[in-house]
This record gives C-alpha cells, structure tokens and sequence, in this order.
C-alpha cells in the first residue's frame, strides 16, 4: 500500500473583487456592508482551492492618520490552519503601508494570540474607548 503524506492546500490572498462578495458574506461577522470597502480598495481576500475563505481590512488612515488593520475574519470551517496569520502577514507586507496598527479588546485572546506569532508589538491601551467598558489593546504590526 502507499501512503501518500496530506498536503495542506496553499493559501493565496489576493486585492478583493466584487465577484468575491456573495462567498464572503456566507462567513463575515461583522458589521457594515463590505462593498463599500472593496470600493476603498481596503480589503485582501484569502483563498484556497479557488474558495474565499477570509478577509482583512486595512483603513488607510484611522490610527491617528497611520493606517489600522480595522476587521480579520476567516470562515469557521477552516479556523486554526494558517489562514488568519496569512492574512495578518500580507497586510503587513504590502509596500504602501510604512506602518501598521491594530487594536482588540482585551478579552479577545485568539487575536492577542494570533498577533503575538505575527510579531505584533503592544504599544499601548486605551479604557473608556468602549461601550462595554472593556480595554482596548493596541499593537504595531509594522
Ligand atoms: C481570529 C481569527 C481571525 C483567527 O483566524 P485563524 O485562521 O483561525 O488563525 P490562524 O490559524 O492563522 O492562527 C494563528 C495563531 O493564532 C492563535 N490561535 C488561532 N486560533 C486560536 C484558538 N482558537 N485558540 C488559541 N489560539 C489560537 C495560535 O497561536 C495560532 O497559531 P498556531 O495554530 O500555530 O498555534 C478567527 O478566529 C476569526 O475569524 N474569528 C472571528 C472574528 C474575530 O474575532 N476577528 C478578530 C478581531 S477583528
């Protein structure tokens, strides 16, 4: 018998497009209509096999004019495989950025913990922000 070794199926994050609307909404958790950020150009999709699978939003300039990784989504079916870091990681890395910020609540450890491996420094906090009274952390990706 051979036993073939399981290869992941690679991730590619690509500009988003408005064909990636309808597969985007069947996972996206947040707020707001993402349209309008793929008019903005501030979002980057990532998909494997040909299926969107998560999205980041980078707002140009809503840190204190610096830009903000804003939203990180990544569809619960394929959680905990690499997709979200891969997300952080592109963001990072486009050329436009010469920093980057990011912020979440205190109590969010799968995000702490996921920008802890991106190498994300925290700079600092911010109480009295939310409505719910929570911290607010906020880290330099770039
Ligand atoms: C947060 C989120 C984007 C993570 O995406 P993901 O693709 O599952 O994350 P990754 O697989 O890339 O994980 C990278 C690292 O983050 C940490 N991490 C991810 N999920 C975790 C979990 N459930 N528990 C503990 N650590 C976790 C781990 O350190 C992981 O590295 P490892 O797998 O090598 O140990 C995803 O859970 C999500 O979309 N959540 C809902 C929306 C949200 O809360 N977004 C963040 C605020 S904007």
């Amino acid at each position: 018998m051979i036993c073939k070794s399981y290869e992941r199926p690679s991730i590619i994050v690509t500009p988003c497009i408005f064909a990636d609307h309808s597969a985007l909404r069947t996972f996206d958790e947040f707020m707001g209509d993402r349209r309008i950020d793929m008019q903005q150009g501030t979002l980057l999709v990532a998909a494997r096999e040909d299926e969107v699978v998560g999205y980041v939003k980078v707002a140009p300039s809503k840190f204190m004019g610096w830009p903000l990784l804003s939203i990180l989504c990544v569809a619960p079916a394929v959680r905990r495989q690499g997709v979200g870091r891969k997300l952080v990681e592109s963001a990072v890395s486009v050329p436009q950025w010469l920093r980057l910020y990011t912020s979440t609540e205190a109590s969010k450890n799968v995000m702490r913990a996921l920008l802890q491996t991106c190498g994300a420094r925290e700079v600092g906090f911010a109480d009295d922000l939310n409505m719910s009274g929570e911290r607010e952390i906020l880290f330099r990706l770039k």
